[in-house]
C-alpha cells in the first residue's frame, strides 16, 4: 500500500495508458513484497526474539497476568502467540481454557486495521515492545496483524480439530514439499521434539507455521499458495505416526 502509493506518485508526465500499464506491472511486485513481509511478521508473532537473533527479555511481560501458568516464564510470555493464540482469537479461541489461558482478547479485532495504528499498540505501555525491535520488524508485524490473519475456523473444525482437507492430495504435496526435511513419516529433523503427526494436536499452530515458516529455521512459508494446499497437507499430517 505505501509502496504502491509511492510508485503511483512517481508518474507525473506519463500518458494515461502507460501509467495504467505501469501500475498493472507494479502491483504484483508490491503484492509479492507484502506477502514476504506478512510471512516474516507471522514468524515474529510466533517468536520475535528468535527471528531477530536476540535474547528473550529476562523480566516477564508487564501485561501477562500474575498467577497464570507462564507468569514467571519470560521466554514464553513475551511471545505474541502466548497472549493472543495461534488462531488469533485469544480468550475466544483455543486459549479459552487450559494452561495457555490468560483471559486476553485476540488480535482478530485489528484485522484490516491501519498499520500505523497497530504499531502504536505494539509500542504502547501495555505491550512495551518499543526499543526491542526495529522499524522493519514493526512494519512486518503490523502487516501480519492487518493482512495475514486467517479465519482458521474455515479450515479446521474447532471441536474435532480436523482439517477440512484431502489427505490423499496432501500426501503428494507433503512428499514433494516437506519430506526432504521432515521425512515421509514427519519425524525429522532429529532435534524436532514432537513428530508432525503429534503436532496435529494443535492444528492452529501447525497451520500458522506452514503458512509463515518456522522462526530461525530453513523452513519455507506456503502463504503464497492456495490455502487448500496447506489444509490438504494438514489432513495428511494427521495420519502420520504420533511417536518417533
Ligand atoms: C503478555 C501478554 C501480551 C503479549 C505477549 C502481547 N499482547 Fe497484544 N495485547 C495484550 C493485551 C492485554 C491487549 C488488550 C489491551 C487493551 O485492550 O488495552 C492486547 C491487544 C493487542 C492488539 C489490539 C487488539 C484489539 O482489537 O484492540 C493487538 C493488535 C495486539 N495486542 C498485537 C500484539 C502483537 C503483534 C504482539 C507481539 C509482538 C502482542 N500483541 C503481544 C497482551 C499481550
Ligand atoms: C528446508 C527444510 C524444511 C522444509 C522444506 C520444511 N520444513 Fe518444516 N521445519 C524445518 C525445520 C528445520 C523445523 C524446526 C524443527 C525443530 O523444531 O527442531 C521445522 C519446523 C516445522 C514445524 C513446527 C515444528 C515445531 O517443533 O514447532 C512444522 C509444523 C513444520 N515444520 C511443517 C512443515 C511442513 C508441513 C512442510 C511442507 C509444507 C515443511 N515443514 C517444510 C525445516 C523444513
Amino acid at each position: 500500500m505505501n509502496a504502491r502509493t509511492h510508485h503511483r506518485s512517481t508518474k507525473p508526465r506519463m500518458g494515461l495508458l502507460l501509467a495504467a500499464v505501469l501500475s498493472f506491472m507494479l502491483a504484483p511486485l508490491s503484492a509479492a513484497e507484502l506477502e514476504s513481509s506478512i510471512a516474516r511478521g507471522g514468524q515474529l508473532y510466533d517468536k520475535w526474539y528468535a527471528v531477530i537473533d536476540a535474547d528473550a527479555p529476562k523480566a516477564s511481560h508487564p501485561a501477562y497476568p500474575a498467577g497464570k501458568k507462564y507468569a514467571k516464564k519470560a521466554k514464553s510470555n513475551w511471545r505474541c502467540k502466548e497472549c493472543h493464540g495461534w488462531d488469533y482469537y485469544g480468550k475466544d479461541g483455543a486459549y479459552a481454557s487450559g494452561k495457555h489461558n490468560t483471559g486476553i482478547k485476540g488480535i482478530n479485532g485489528m484485522a484490516g486495521a491501519d498499520t500505523v495504528a497497530i504499531i502504536n499498540v505494539l509500542q504502547d505501555k501495555t505491550h512495551a515492545y518499543a526499543g526491542k525491535m526495529d522499524a522493519a520488524d514493526f512494519t512486518d508485524l503490523a502487516n501480519f496483524v492487518s493482512r495475514g490473519q486467517e479465519n482458521m475456523d474455515q479450515y479446521i473444525d474447532r471441536a474435532s480439530k480436523k482439517p477440512r482437507g484431502n489427505a490423499v492430495k496432501g500426501e503428494a504435496y507433503f512428499n514433494t514439499l516437506c519430506a526432504q526435511c521432515h521425512g515421509k513419516n514427519g519425524d525429522q529433523p532429529k532435534d524436532m521434539k514432537k513428530t508432525l503427526g503429534k503436532q496435529m494436536g494443535n492444528p492452529w499452530e501447525v497451520m500458522h507455521k506452514i503458512l509463515n515458516g518456522q522462526p530461525a529455521e530453513q523452513m519455507p512459508a506456503l502463504r503464497v499458495l492456495d490455502r487448500q494446499i496447506t489444509v490438504d497437507i494438514m489432513a495428511h499430517l494427521a495420519t502420520l505416526p504420533k511417536k518417533k
